[in-house]
């Protein structure tokens, strides 16, 4: 069976928390995980179902080891590739700079040609502004996670985003 890649990067832990979980509700042998600290560009040529998490950080900026990826992410060739993203943020402390980085990951994805998966209602959260929110404010482009503020509905979402991307995706 064709594996799924997922991509995450960490600061404290907290992603690293979800991306196990999102890993066990797809069945921990469908998937194979990387810490973007140690991939590489060519890490994702093995995939063509793809999953990219990061938690936003500092007003708006993308983790550490995502942002030393960048250049090199920015250069991979999505086409032919499906992609969901999930990340983490804090919707009140943080609330004009809600999970910002993952906008940042799916534009990307987009522009590089992949298709995007695993969008999400905003419906359940608070905040004032965030790049990851689609124009009409009505989704956000992935997975959005708040162990900050509401860390109680973790797990269902968790469980309801995967059951999602898995027929959007075709896993
Ligand atoms: C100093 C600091 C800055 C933060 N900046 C943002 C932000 O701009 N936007 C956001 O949505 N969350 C922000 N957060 C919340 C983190 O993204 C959140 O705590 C997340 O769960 C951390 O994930 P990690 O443990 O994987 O690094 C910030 C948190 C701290 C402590």
């Amino acid at each position: 069976m064709e594996k799924i890649g997922l991509f995450y990067g960490t600061d404290t832990g907290n992603t690293e928390r979800v991306a196990d979980m999102i890993k066990n509700e797809l069945g921990a042998d469908r998937v194979e995980v990387h810490d973007i600290a140690s991939a590489k560009a060519s890490d994702f040529d093995a995939y063509t179902k793809i999953i990219l998490g990061q938690p936003t950080w500092y007003y708006g900026e993308r983790q550490s080891s995502w942002d030393d990826f960048w250049e090199d992410f920015c250069a991979i060739d999505f086409s032919g590739k499906t992609v969901a993203c999930f990340g983490l943020g804090d919707q009140a402390d943080y609330a004009e700079y809600f999970i910002d980085a993952v906008g940042m990951m799916h534009d990307v994805v987009l522009q590089n040609g992949g298709t995007p998966a695993g969008y999400w209602s905003t419906e359940g959260y608070e905040y004032d502004e965030s790049k990851a929110a689609t124009e009409d404010g009505e989704f956000f482009v992935g997975l959005a996670i708040d162990e900050d503020q509401q860390a109680e509905l973790t797990e269902q979402r968790v469980k309801d985003w995967v059951a999602q991307i898995k027929e959007e995706m075709e896993l």
